[in-house]
């Protein structure tokens, strides 16, 4: 099986090893006065704040799905991106991320603890500093989308929910930048919408990280709009589910999260081995989802005797 379980790769500095991306921090000079981060997009994929499984082509599609992206909301917002030297590699500024994970929720949804739809159902009506209407239903549209923020978690902690009113009183982001960060998400989300339903899908919600360069300048960093930091549903077919108030069609990608978590507490106990199959089978549903997004063939990049001699290859000009 061809896959990408980690990158890491001594020669290269000031490592970081995240849930799904091996990173590294390459130092300020005249061109960079901020640095670069190089961001290699492994095949892990992570639940319950773990490591599940290795899926083959995950991480190029992940680093191809926010390139498509990227460069179709620029004139919204400037990004990270300097570079792609391989198809799962992306070398961005280096920037300290604000530590708001900025959320955008279009629909009445999800399954978490922290999802709008569990806490609705449980009767709570005042969510993330927004007040929702009695008599919504399961997956249904809401009157427009909000933001619903929660910390930023460092270094494996959990992401925490947040008001606007506590991130500004605790000082997490000032008023003109809590200003810029939401108008651009609203912004980036309208516009994922937009060309989501052109293509016969709905971006239902999705994640935002921003980053400050050394200016103070707002740039959008990390990842957008993929199948890993949004939800996606097939407009064929979401009109007769939520009549019928099932959940509606969508890149089936949990199978594996669901798999585990009817055999496991998936938070303590250690992760069972997962089925060849099922592995195979989210692969093809990542590569189903790229194409479905961007419209495009997913071509995998089978250049090199594996993945991480393919990716060494490509970053050899930045080994120390
Ligand atoms: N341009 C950037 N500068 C600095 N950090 C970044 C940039 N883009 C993304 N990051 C950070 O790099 C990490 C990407 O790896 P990831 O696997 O998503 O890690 P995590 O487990 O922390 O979510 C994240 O912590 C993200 O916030
Ligand atoms: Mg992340």
């Amino acid at each position: 099986m061809r896959v990408l379980p980690h990158a890491r790769i001594p020669e290269l500095p000031n490592p970081y090893f995240g849930k799904v991306r091996d990173c590294y921090d390459l130092p300020a000079d005249a061109t960079w006065p901020d640095g670069r981060r190089i961001l290699i997009a492994s095949d892990r994929i992570s639940a319950f704040d773990r490591i599940l499984a290795a899926i083959p082509f995950k991480g190029q599609v992940l680093t191809q799905v926010a390139r498509f992206w990227f460069d179709a909301t620029a004139d919204i917002m400037p990004s990270h991106v300097i570079d792609y030297p391989d198809p799962n590699v992306v070398i961005g500024r280096r920037l300290t991320i604000l530590p708001v994970e900025v959320v955008v929720r279009g629909y009445l949804a999800g399954t978490t603890s922290t999802s709008i739809l569990t806490q609705y159902k449980k009767g709570t009506r005042a969510l993330y500093g927004h007040v929702l209407p009695d008599g919504l239903r399961d997956n249904q549209a809401l009157e427009r989308a909000i933001i619903t923020p929660t910390s930023k978690a460092f270094d494996g902690a959990h992401d925490e929910p947040l008001t606007e009113a506590e991130i500004l009183a605790q000082g997490l982001l000032t008023p003109a930048q809590w200003e810029e960060v939401s108008a651009a998400a609203l912004a980036l989300y309208a516009r994922g919408q937009k060309m989501a339903a052109a293509r016969g899908l709905i971006l239902v919600d999705t994640k935002y990280e921003f980053g400050l360069d050394g200016a103070g300048r707002i740039l959008i960093a990390d990842e957008i709009h993929t199948p890993d930091s949004s939800r996606y549903w097939l407009a064929d077919g979401y009109q007769a589910a939520f009549e019928s108030g099932s959940r509606p069609p969508s890149f089936d990608k949990d199978v594996i999260r669901s798999w585990v978590a009817a055999r496991c507490d998936p938070y303590v106990d250690p992760i069972p081995e997962i089925p060849q199959a099922m592995i195979e089978a989210t692969s093809q549903v990542y590569i189903q989802a790229y194409e479905a997004i961007t419209g495009t063939r997913f071509v995998p990049d089978l250049a090199g005797e594996t993945p991480l001699d393919r990716i060494r290859t490509a970053l050899r000009p930045y080994f120390r």
